[in-house]
């Protein structure tokens, strides 16, 4: 297919400025900590607050999965302070299900400086944001451009893929050479006005049109100016370097029951799922944990009559984990009240809805293979 290229002459960035803006103004996407331009031309300004706890819940997380956890998390904690005081594991259960775990460590840590340093007010600057734990340069750059209009250089998954072809970035992620080269490139693109709806405007546009699989370049108002769709090779980007095969790690699992309730325990904070809680297992979570158990009831925390319920796999970033399940029931949880156990209603796992779940999608899975 043969595309006429548009040559232009004058400033392109003005113009690739102006067409997203005037895009986002008719087309960005309402999302509920989102200041519309029309209110924002109006003095209507973003609550940090707000934007900080979405920018935190969007990482690898979708809009639709986030927003019922955004809402959740605003009721019960409307102010910064709010969240700063709540007790740290019961922000841990209301982060289950969200995944990535030490995000929801590094939040309460947050919020806990941002009362205590600052009075309660984020800072205003992306370099200053970016002292506070949990906040990294895209994040510093996200809050700092949608709440007070810094023209900070956004870079998230989407926009990297949208700038890899604007330019046929060749270099492959997520190789660090790609990143900066893509780096400097969308930061040539970021105007001095309307940062924050621009920043904002360039992520929908990767997260509406220029999508990884089947990109609506005819409703894009960059395409003319796109190289990659120009070559009609839009797909072929970002350059991705080959993924090694996700490594598997075993181990086995128990799912104690008595008279409605479950035996569980909490996990230390360091590593994977830190700070959760989980049903007692063999460890699972290190490199050592290349097979399944031979003697998988030696893990098992007490004596009971063992029933097997098969397997259930879940994928992490870096490796996907199989349990083997086993359950029993016994006439009472010996263990209760000690320091290393918790005992979990059965009955409230049942009654919560999703949003309302305090358990990891790990161990929920694991929990409904065991009914
Ligand atoms: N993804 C993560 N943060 C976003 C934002 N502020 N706007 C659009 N998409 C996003």
């Amino acid at each position: 297919m043969v595309i006429p290229v548009k040559k232009y002459t004058s400033k392109p960035v003005d113009e690739l400025q102006k067409r997203l803006l005037d895009w986002y103004d008719a087309s960005g996407r309402i999302l509920p900590w989102r200041i519309r331009p029309e209110d924002r031309a109006k003095g209507v300004v973003a609550d940090p607050y707000k934007v900080w706890l979405s920018e935190i819940m969007l990482q690898q997380t979708t809009v639709p999965h986030a927003t019922p956890y955004w809402e959740k998390f605003l009721k019960r904690w409307p102010q910064v302070g709010d969240l700063a005081a709540a007790p740290r594991d019961e922000v841990m259960e209301m982060w289950a299900g969200l995944g990535y775990y030490a995000r929801a460590r590094n939040l309460h840590k947050c919020a806990i400086v941002v009362s205590e340093d600052f009075g309660g007010d984020f800072p205003r600057t992306e370099k200053e944001l970016l002292k506070l734990p949990g906040i990294g340069p895209y994040t510093a750059a996200a809050i700092a451009s949608i709440c007070f209009d810094e023209a900070a250089n956004v870079v998230d998954g989407n926009v990297e893929r949208v700038i890899s072809r604007l330019y046929k970035v060749e270099a492959p992620l997520p190789l660090p050479k790609s990143k900066k080269e893509i780096k400097v490139l969308a930061g040539e693109l970021v105007p001095s006005d309307r940062a924050g709806d621009y920043a904002q405007a360039l992520m929908d546009l990767g997260a509406t049109i220029c999508t990884p699989i089947s990109p609506k370049c005819l409703e894009c108002v960059w395409s003319e100016w796109c190289s990659a769709y120009v070559a009609d090779v839009a797909t072929d980007y970002p350059r991705k370097i080959k993924k090694k095969a996700t490594p598997k790690r075993y181990g086995v699992i128990f799912v104690v029951r008595s008279k409605g309730e479950l035996l569980m325990r909490r996990r230390a904070d360091k590593g994977m799922l830190g700070g959760t809680v989980e049903f007692p297992a063999s460890p699972w979570d290190d490199k050592s944990a290349t097979d399944y158990p031979v003697n998988p009831l030696d893990y098992a925390p007490l004596e009971a009559d063992w029933t097997a319920k098969g397997i259930i796999s879940h994928v992490f970033t870096h490796y996907e984990v199989n349990l083997r399940v086993y359950t029993a029931d016994v006439t009472r949880l010996p263990l209760k009240n000690n320091a290393d156990w918790l005992n979990v209603s059965e009955q409230s796992l049942i009654n919560n809805d999703k949003a309302e779940q305090k358990l990891t999608t790990l161990m929920m899975k694991v929990w409904k293979r065991s009914r």
